[in-house]
């Protein structure tokens, strides 16, 4: 991590523009310490982040339709179908829901956790992670000092259903996004059907998810 602070900020020093960019929001970096440079310039990536604004899909249009009371012929008759099941017997919509189709939390849809080299613990290992590191919301670079902003930090406990957990993805897009799972495990949407259709009950935990359950 202190290598990956150095670097940031020797990019910065050496490049012309980025240097004012940085400058003009947070001062000099020069004299800053590493750490807080790569802090402050995560701030600025997150803030663009938050502007970019995914372009109008298919079924945005298909959507407004609805909601104004008419149809799109637009639509294709496989993306209806898909969407039927995508609301109904398929369950998705129980995790994969509103503008973005995340519910934001973290769930277990039963990708194996077995990689090369050893085990992908997902949310476990990524809490243990999170709670370790100076960067999170309880450390000294939280903006919100005295607000309630690590409250979720704060309160996070580590359960046994943590592992195998990974976030909920949106899907908007997903078309155009493969390949898919945290791994990129999974090279076509087609695979991604399967996945679900074919699920190994084995591999989700008893005491996780009780929503998902294959094709019958
Ligand atoms: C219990 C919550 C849950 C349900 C129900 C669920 N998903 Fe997911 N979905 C997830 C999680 C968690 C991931 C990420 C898994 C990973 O990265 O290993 C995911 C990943 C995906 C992805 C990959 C997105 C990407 O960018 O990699 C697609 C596509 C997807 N789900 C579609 C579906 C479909 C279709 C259904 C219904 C058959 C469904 N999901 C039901 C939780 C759920």
């Amino acid at each position: 991590m202190g290598g990956d602070a150095a670097r940031v900020k020797a990019r910065i020093l050496s490049d012309g523009g980025l240097r004012a960019a940085f400058a003009a929001l947070f001062g000099d970096p020069a004299p800053m310490a590493a750490e807080d440079v790569l802090v402050a310039a995560g701030k600025a990536m997150a803030a663009y982040q938050e502007t970019l604004v995914s372009p109008p899909t298919p079924f945005d249009r298909f959507r407004d339709a609805l909601a104004a009371g008419r149809d799109d012929p637009a639509y294709p008759a496989a993306a209806r179908r898909g969407l039927k099941l995508f609301v109904g017997r398929g369950r998705c919509s129980l995790c994969h829901f509103g503008p973005l189709f995340s519910n934001g939390e973290f769930a277990d849809a039963a990708i194996p956790y077995f990689v090369p080299g050893g085990v992908d613990w997902g949310r476990y290992g990524g809490i243990q992670f999170l709670r370790a590191s100076p960067f999170n919301l309880l450390g000294r670079h939280n903006d919100d000092a005295g607000g309630d902003s690590d409250f979720k930090t704060r309160h996070l406990k580590l359960e046994h259903r943590n592992f195998g957990e990974f976030k909920v993805p949106p899907l908007r897009g997903v078309a155009d996004s493969a390949p898919y799972m945290h791994d990129g495990s999974l090279a076509t949407l087609t695979d991604v059907a399967r996945h679900y259709s074919d699920l190994d009950l084995e591999r989700l935990h008893v005491d996780g998810e009780a929503i998902l359950r294959p094709c019958t």
